[in-house]
């Protein structure tokens, strides 16, 4: 066989994501455009803010020599810098530039992390329903991935996870704003997350790192303010990107965040930015960088995507869906009526509306609608998922 077994049975399992989004391309073929309605992936539909135009601009206008040439690893000082300014504003902790790795994105981050720390064998915990792209780094880096349950309102469960880490766990991972629940952590939460951890640190005489990965940490609704996990736990590690706040999935471009005081600090950075280089990434793209240096404190407009939010939600809500109202990021993650997810999102499908079957996050009997799609595809959405609520008698009319 030419390819290794482990990648051909990973594929063959797929993406749930990337196999809706698929099929969303030949539905388009058959029946137009305008006749399908593609909720399946997270690809933002806002256009970045303008003000990345204005830097774009800048930088074609007053180009810097030498500014396409190889870098430091972990990025360019100034943007580091930048970055480590913006954090110690959120935070209230003081980050210097050596504490920022500049990354292609939070997946590059997320596989760089997972690297540099994980040992064959290690184990990294993370709650369903979960972004299932964390299965396949942490298989690419040896790690055992630990599934562990949330409750009703898809927070982690705490008694769960003191039972289930062991002197073998490295990591927990969590997300927040949440992929695909859209539910936010709260400070409480995240502090005894912090408390738990470190109590089983002491247990076992292990370093268990807290892997906060923060794609989404901008896109926070109703005023709700964003918790900082740094301020709960010394060994944590934030990731990011800009893919989602400045609507660049495209460009490939986050961080990695270290926690100032993390414990054997120097030797972890160091360990980033070698893995960052011998992963083939070498350094993030450089135009990328130069960017959003400047682009630290913008976003896309939330409001905008509240407004999506508020739309579908109370759509779905009085066509008698189950449903927890997401408070950040874009996606909503709904109760199937049918316990088989797939045969649900198949019904969803005859009306050529395409979302992704909970099974895709690890928790199956759920599926997650994509809502950064524009005005139009979300409005004629609405008339599959009224039909498939009236067959299963989930409303009257
Ligand atoms: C929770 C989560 N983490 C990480 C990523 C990867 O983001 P990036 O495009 O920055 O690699 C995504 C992408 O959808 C995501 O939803």
């Amino acid at each position: 066989m030419t390819i290794s077994n482990n990648v051909q049975k990973r594929m063959a399992e797929g993406s749930w994501v990337r196999k809706m989004f698929e099929e969303a391309s030949i539905l388009r073929q058959r029946f137009g455009d305008e006749n399908v309605f593609d909720l399946s992936i997270g690809n933002p539909v806002m256009e970045p803010p303008i003000e990345f135009n204005q830097e774009l601009m800048r930088l074609v206008e007053n180009p810097i020599p030498g500014m396409h040439r190889y870098m430091e690893n972990a990025g360019y000082p100034e943007t580091r810098a930048t970055v480590a300014e913006q954090l110690s504003l959120e935070t209230g902790i003081s980050f210097d530039k050596s504490d920022i790795v500049m990354t292609c994105g939070a997946a590059g981050a997320l596989n760089v992390v997972l690297k540099t720390i994980l040992n064959k064998g290690d184990e990294v915990i993370v709650f369903a329903p979960y972004f299932m792209e964390y299965d396949n780094y942490i298989d690419n880096h040896g790690g055992i991935t630990r599934v562990l349950p949330t409750d009703e309102q898809f927070l982690p469960k705490l008694d769960a996870l003191e039972s289930a880490i062991t002197a073998w766990t490295k990591a927990v991972i969590i997300n927040s704003p949440n992929n695909p629940s859209g539910v936010v952590y709260s400070e409480g939460l995240i502090h005894q997350l912090g408390e738990l951890l470190r109590k089983k640190e002491a247990h076992y005489g292990t370093q268990i790192f807290l892997i906060s990965d923060e794609a989404y940490r901008k896109i926070i609704y109703d005023g709700l303010k964003y918790p900082p996990v740094f301020g709960h736990y010394l060994q944590s590690i934030v990731i990011t990107s800009h893919s989602k706040d400045l609507a660049l999935p495209g460009e490939r471009i986050g961080y990695i965040a270290v926690h100032p005081d993390c414990s054997q600090r120097e030797e972890l950075i160091s360990g980033l930015i070698f893995c960052n280089r011998v992963l083939g990434y070498v350094n993030a793209p450089a135009l990328m960088q130069r960017l959003v240096r400047n682009l630290q404190h913008v976003s896309v407009s939330v409001a905008q995507y509240q407004k999506k939010r508020d739309f579908l939600y109370n759509n779905l809500i009085e066509m008698g869906y189950s449903v927890t109202k997401p408070q950040g990021a874009f996606y909503i993650f709904p109760k199937c009526p049918l316990k088989d997810d797939l045969a649900f999102t198949t019904e969803l499908r005859q009306w050529n509306v395409l979302t992704v079957p909970g099974r895709g996050f690890g928790l199956p009997g759920y599926f997650r609608v994509s809502y950064c799609v524009d005005d139009r595809t979300l409005e004629g959405s609405l008339v599959g998922f009224k039909k498939v609520a009236q067959k299963f008698n989930l409303c009257a009319g």
